[in-house]
């Protein structure tokens, strides 16, 4: 991490997942010029960190985020230009351009409140899971503008444009059912499986290539403006470019496992990578799908006796 001590946010490494919290429960995590710098450097050190597979945006003390914090980020601001530039530019930065474009999956993991400006982290990250009873809302009609940096642009893009509508013209508050019916996230859960469904995710993604991922979730953001004849192009150009630099040289190794040793299903979970992150107390993905292999193999020849 940046030598630099952080105040607005907390970082805290286990397992291959970086769980990024905003730090400003007192306020609900609402983000202030110091915690937008924080999180921009934050993200950049992350994502280049190779102890790092996957990162988790969350918020201290039980709340995402109530969004730009009014008193610093807007009204403080209004006489200093320079401040509120540099302000603004490490917020969208973070908020969209590192996140969108991120080397690694990112999840938001969601609960208490969920308000305007943090709707673009919201948006950004990869997969959202929220506790039910997490409170969203686009206040900003409620209170005098319009949901601006990209905040109108990327939840229309989402979900669909009579739920931007609905939502951002009415400003009325909503939870996490509802945020999952109007696909804004992936998932709603109880509040009690809120962490255990997040790190679920994580190391499902953790367990396929890395390579393949990266290149897989840049590709569908990628081709969604682009047309047929640009997507093929794009497509294949992007498959052969996982091959360079590889690690797992993933291609041949997944056919390999598939087609030669016979110890995985390629519709039901990933090949067996080299270099898997370490999980707690459990085996390594490879050993797991051999020691499942032989067990169906026994059990095959036990039926045919
Ligand atoms: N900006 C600045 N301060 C905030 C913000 C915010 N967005 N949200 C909460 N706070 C502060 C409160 O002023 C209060 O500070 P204080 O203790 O110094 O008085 C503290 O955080 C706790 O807030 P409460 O309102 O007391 O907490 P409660 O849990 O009752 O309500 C809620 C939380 C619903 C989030 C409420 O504070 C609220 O509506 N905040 C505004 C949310 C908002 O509209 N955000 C801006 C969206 S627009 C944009 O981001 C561009």
């Amino acid at each position: 991490m940046a030598a630099k001590k952080l105040e607005c946010v907390k970082v805290e490494k286990k397992n291959g997942i970086a769980w990024v919290l905003l730090n400003r429960p007192e306020k609900r995590n609402a983000m202030s010029p110091q915690l937008h710098f924080e999180m921009d450097e934050t993200l950049k050190e992350l994502e280049t960190d190779p102890e790092v597979r996957c990162v988790v945006i969350a918020g201290n003390g039980g709340y995402f985020s109530a969004g730009q914090d009014l008193k610093e980020f807007f009204r403080e601001n209004e006489k200093n230009p320079r401040g509120r530039k540099a302000a603004a530019e490490a917020a969208n930065r973070w908020r969209w351009e590192r996140l969108y474009k991120y080397d690694k999956p990112t999840i938001a993991m969601v609960e208490g409140y969920c308000v305007g400006g943090a709707f673009m982290q919201l948006c950004a990250v990869d997969f959202v899971v929220a506790a039910n009873d997490t409170v969203f809302s686009l206040s900003e009609v409620n209170w005098g503008i319009l949901p601006g940096a990209l905040v109108s642009k990327v939840v229309s893009d989402t979900i669909l444009p009579r739920h931007a509508l609905y939502y951002a013209c009415l400003g009325d508050p909503f939870d996490g059912k509802e945020a999952e019916r109007i696909g804004l996230i992936n998932f709603s859960v109880p509040k009690s499986q809120l962490v255990s469904k997040t790190v679920e995710l994580a190391q499902k993604l953790m367990a396929k290539s890395p390579a393949v991922l990266r290149a897989t979730k840049h590709a569908v953001r990628q081709v969604r403006t682009m047309d047929f004849d640009q997507s093929y192009d794009y497509l294949a150009a992007k498959g052969q470019a996982i091959k360079v630099g590889d690690t797992e040289d993933s291609y041949n190794t997944g056919l390999s496992q598939f087609l030669d040793e016979k110890s995985y299903k390629p519709t039901f979970e990933p090949f067996a990578l080299k270099d898997a992150p370490k999980k707690s107390g459990k085996k390594s993905a490879k050993k797991a799908v051999k020691k499942a292999a032989k067990k169906k193999a026994g059990k095959k020849s036990a039926r045919r006796r």
